[in-house]
């Protein structure tokens, strides 16, 4: 049998473009090599050849894998016994499942009451302390900052570069399979360590001279969240998109970076929107993703009915290539899903007449 463990995941796939030395332990779920999804309807609604980098794919349902492979395994390496991280409820679930694979404690500093329940159950589930705050995110990683100031436990949200590492992979693969970068990729904005990486990836894949071109990079923002859109710290910070529920990104002048240097953008889309397109989606390409990812979605039809100042969509030539990531599973929040949505199922007898009328109804 020819079996290797941990030969699918980003560490292994791209070793060598990552910060580790040959005494790195590799903590991996086979994350990553997610699937890059034509999209028909999209496509055809935008003029443009539209691709859905489908993260909910990942062991945990979310991208947040990718840099926590890279996270745990050099705190592994490093020594470390416990990590700790604060978040919105994917970094807290995928923190909590490598720390079980590794062997290592995670302790998960949370805004209470703001965290979806299938995301709340998989910190539970994979064994993390789980502490909830009378606080928002960005009380939660000020918390976790001041845990990790004497070295006792190591951080592992996205101000620790390891993370942004692993989660630059995504570009990479986006890469190796469209066979260049796109023109645009779009992406939801919450405390803007994604738009880093996948920038980083995109910058160094493109130095190799594996891609001809940069894309742009266009961020979106729940409405009520948008420090970077507005330019300044949100002290109370609202969206149903509860995992861009963030006032203070903690990768801010990471986003500036990629927006200016790429050419791209910042913009915000509301609620209704984000729910909008999550709908959408789900109905007319079969891909069902939390209401936080739908953003990128929203922000793509946003760009095709008003062109905008700081919206560089107007920009990518007809049948130009847009990607746009979708980075969490729609199943980590069905309640949102559900709300404010008539879905009942039609009730019948347990007979072929009873199912048929209802059919007919
Ligand atoms: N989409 C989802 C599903 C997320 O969980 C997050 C962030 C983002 C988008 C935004 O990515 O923060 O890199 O700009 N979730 C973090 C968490 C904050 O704690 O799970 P970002």
């Amino acid at each position: 049998m020819n079996f290797q463990p941990h030969d699918r995941g980003v560490i292994s796939r791209y070793r060598e473009f990552l910060p580790l030395t040959p005494a790195t332990p590799v903590i991996s779920l086979n994350e990553g090599s997610t699937p890059l999804i034509y999209s028909p309807r999209l496509s055809e609604r935008t003029g443009r050849r539209v691709f859905i980098k489908y993260e909910g794919l990942n062991p945990t349902g979310s991208f947040k894998d990718r840099g926590m492979t890279m996270a745990m395994s050099k705190a592994a390496e490093d020594g470390a016994h416990t990590v700790v991280c604060a978040s919105t409820g994917n970094t807290s679930a995928a923190a909590a499942a490598y720390a079980s694979r590794g062997g290592l404690k995670c302790a998960v500093i949370l805004p209470a009451g703001k965290i979806a329940m299938g995301k709340l159950v998989q910190a539970f589930v994979y064994g993390a302390t789980v502490v909830a705050i009378r606080g928002n995110f960005d009380d939660a990683l000020r918390l976790v900052r001041e845990l990790g100031a004497d070295g006792s436990v190591a951080i592992v949200n996205s101000i620790n570069p390891h993370r942004i590492e692993g989660q630059k992979t995504a570009s990479f693969e986006i890469i190796d399979e469209l066979g260049d970068a796109p023109d645009l990729h779009i992406l939801p904005v919450g405390n803007a360590g994604n738009i880093t990486a996948y920038w980083k990836g995109y910058r160094e894949f493109h130095a190799l001279g594996r891609s001809t071109r940069l894309p742009r990079m266009l961020g979106f923002q729940a409405a009520g969240s948008a420090p970077i859109y507005f330019g300044q710290v949100v002290e109370k910070p609202e969206t149903a998109a509860s995992a861009i529920r963030i006032g203070n990104p903690a990768s801010w002048s990471g986003a500036t970076d990629a927006i200016t240097t790429s050419g791209g953008g910042i913009d915000i889309v509301t609620d209704e929107e984000i729910l909008a397109a999550q709908a959408w989606l789900a109905r007319n390409e079969g891909i069902f993703v939390e209401p936080a990812s739908a953003a990128s979605i929203a922000g793509l039809f946003k760009c095709v009915a008003s062109p905008c100042a700081t919206c560089p969509h107007p920009r990518v030539p007809e049948g130009g290539t847009i990607v746009c990531t979708v980075t969490g599973h729609g199943l980590k929040d069905s309640d949102t899903a559900m709300r404010g949505r008539n879905y009942a199922p039609i009730e019948a007898e347990a007979d072929l007449d009873s199912v048929r009328r209802a059919l007919e109804a």
